[in-house]
Order: C-alpha cells, then structure tokens, then sequence
C-alpha cells in the first residue's frame, strides 16, 4: 500500500518525509521534484520567506543507482530560517487559523500549533507527489493544474484543453490567460493596498488514467472521495468540486450525465466529460477534472478581533510574516496530492514490487479492456 509520513514545523530545523510502497526499478529525476518545490514557492503576492529560501530536497534512502529499490523513500529538506526557539509565542489567536482550537485541543502554547499548521509542511507533499507523479508518467498518465480564479478575477473560457496547461505552469501566477493573470494581480494589488488577503479556485487535471482506478465497493477507497479528503486537507482549501461539480444543482439529468458511445478503434467513450472522469468512486477512462476553493489567508496586517488568552480581555489578532493570496502555490501542491491519490489507485490495482511486473498488470488489463 501506498502511504507517506511528514514531519517537521515551519522554523525548525528539518521538514522530512516516508514515502512507502514504490515499486522498484522507477528512475527517479531529483531535478525535477527540485523545480516542482520551485513552483510551489512562487506566485504574486507571497510573502517575504519565498524570497529568503529556495528549498532543496535530499532523498536519503530507497534510492540506488538513480532508481527506487523497493525501500521506503526518505526526504529531508533543510530549513534556511530556523528560528522556532527564538519566535515569541502568540496569545492572541488569530480568526481561521489553528490558533485557538489546536491550542486548547493540545493544552499547548499558540506558537506549537501555528508550526506545524502551517502550510510550510506542503513542500513534503510535493516532493512525495512529485516522485509518485514521475511514476505516473511511466504509463502515460500526466498531472497539471491552473488557477482560474483570484478573488473577483474569474477565468472567462473555463474549458482550457490539457495541452495549453503547460502555459500555465511557466507563468508566475499559474495561468494560461495573460489578461487574466493581470486582473488577479490587480485584485491581490487591491487586497494588499487594503491590509486584507483574498481567495479563489484553482482547477487540477489528469490525463491518460485508463477506465477502473478505484472502486465502487469500498467506500473509503472511493476515488472521488480520497481526491477529496487529500484536496481539503491542503491549507486553507474548503470545497472541492468534481467536473460539473456545484453547477449540476441548477441542470436536469439529461444535461449533466456523458452519453456512452463506442468505436471499434477507440473503444468506449464519451464525447463530453461533465462527471470530471469519475463515475461511481471509478476513473471512466476521461480526463480528471477538479477544482478546489481556498478561502482567503486568515493572518491579517488589519487583524480581527479576538481574546487574549492570558487576560482573557478583547484585542485584536497576531499578526506575523504573511502571504496575501497563494493560489499559484496551492494548485502545486493540489497536482502533488492528486498524484499521490492516482498512483495510489494505480497500484491497488495493478500492484506489485516492480516496475516490470505493474507493467506485465498494466498490459493485461489493457488487453483484456480491449477485447470488453
Ligand atoms: C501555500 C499556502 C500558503 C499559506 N500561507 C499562509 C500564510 O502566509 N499565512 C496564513 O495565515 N495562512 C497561510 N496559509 C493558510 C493556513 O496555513 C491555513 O489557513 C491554516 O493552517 C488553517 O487551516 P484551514 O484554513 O485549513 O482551516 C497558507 C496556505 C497555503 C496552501
């Protein structure tokens, strides 16, 4: 099966993880898990520590030659700002963070929570994503996202092909439009003219999975439901909504539900893709399509109300080093857990401890998909 651990706090001195479960044989392109840790740290409107630090990752087991052995793979990844004994603690918890609950929760100081909640911890799950997103592409499966809103700055062509994500990937805002990428500058210009923070919605794609990741029979293997719990664990994301997702509320089946074609040369296929590829806790062969929501940073430079935990009297929130808006970031870090989640299905399904044997899998059910 395949799992990861991640420790590590925001200033401390290491961030580490435990990928378990790759096959072997997997020829592992450090360079680019090191450009994915890049992209996830750039984007309009971070703040200043994307500047301070570029992260470098080390893989410290598992790897031999160049490629997995089989063995647990080991990440570490070196803070530059290790500042965790000298940061002051906080008492004034700040409205949307973990402050007040994971203090009281863990009977501990805010500073405690506010380490590990932070979203300084998702440099781990791209690295891990990123390895398990270089497996993928082994059977020609491909990961990429966008961002197609920042606060009132909305995508206007919501249909973006696969092929045109690649544009996305090489601007700093992770867009494919550059009128849009302005207006989502201009926006996040507003928001931090105002000492306010701003949201939006990024959208992550997967090409080439092939019908039956997932099943129906097991609810927590549901492959909607598990893209779903690893999309709304990401920071400050809180909805995920799968093709037609929300908008099918306002269409009659007839207009939301893909007709099933056949073709002797391509076998069974749809000619639209309203379900977002997943049907049943099932891929149906289609593009994946999904898009997240991320509500605006909770740390303000105009703070908002709160207690203070020592006096118990009303005072305004802490405020610390903050980013503005970070959706660029948050759509890495989606297409990473997204990869994860595929590979994962991919190998309950096809599993087994190397490459030459998913593949001897692979083929089969090709084959026997072929003859269905
Ligand atoms: C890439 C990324 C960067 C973030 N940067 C900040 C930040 O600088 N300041 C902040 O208050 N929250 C930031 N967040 C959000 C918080 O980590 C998150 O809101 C907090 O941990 C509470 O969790 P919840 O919003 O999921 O409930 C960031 C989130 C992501 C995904």
């Amino acid at each position: 099966m395949l799992q990861y651990i991640t420790c590590g706090e925001s200033h401390n001195k290491y961030l580490a993880a435990i990928l378990e479960g790759m096959p072997s044989g997997l020829r592992i392109d450090l360079e680019g898990i090191q450009s994915e840790l890049a992209r996830r740290q750039k984007g309009y409107g971070r703040g200043g520590r994307m500047k301070l630090e570029r992260d470098e990752v080390e893989v410290i087991s598992g790897v031999l030659n160049g490629r997995t052995t089989g063995a647990p793979v080991g990440f570490l990844l070196a803070n530059k700002e290790v500042r965790i004994h000298e940061l002051p603690e906080l008492f004034r918890p700040r409205p949307g963070h973990a402050d007040l609950d994971g203090s009281l929760k863990y009977d501990s100081g805010i500073r405690a929570i506010l380490e590990r909640a932070s979203a300084r911890e998702t440099s781990m799950r791209v690295a891990v994503g990123t390895l398990t997103r270089q497996f993928l592409k082994e059977f020609g499966i491909e990961v990429a996202s966008h961002v197609v809103q920042v606060g009132r700055a909305v995508l206007e062509d919501g249909k973006t092909a696969f092929a045109q994500l690649k544009k996305a990937a090489a601007s700093d805002m992770n867009c494919v439009s550059r009128d849009f990428e302005a207006a989502a500058v201009r926006e996040i210009e507003i928001a931090k003219k105002k000492g306010d923070t701003l949201g939006g919605v990024f959208e992550v794609r997967v090409q080439g999975a092939p019908v039956g990741l997932g099943p129906h029979v097991h609810h927590e293997r549901k492959l909607d439901g598990r893209l779903a719990q690893a999309i709304l664990s990401i920071q400050a994301v809180k909805g995920v909504e799968f093709g037609l997702g929300f908008a099918t509320a306002a269409h009659y089946g007839s207009e939301v539900h893909d007709e099933i074609f056949y073709d002797a040369k391509r076998g069974y296929f749809r000619r639209t893709n309203r379900a977002g590829g997943i049907e049943g806790g099932m891929t149906n062969g289609e593009e994946i399509v999904l898009r997240g929501v991320m509500k605006p940073i909770s740390t303000l430079i105009k703070p908002l109300r709160s207690v203070n935990m020592k006096t118990k009297k009303p005072e305004k929130a802490s405020y610390e080093r903050s980013d503005i808006s970070t959706l660029p970031a948050c759509s890495v870090i989606a297409e990473a857990v997204t990869a994860f989640e595929i590979a994962r299905a991919f190998l309950e399904k096809f599993g087994g401890d190397s490459m030459t044997e998913i593949r001897r899998n692979f083929e089969g059910y090709r084959k026997q998909i072929r003859r269905s």
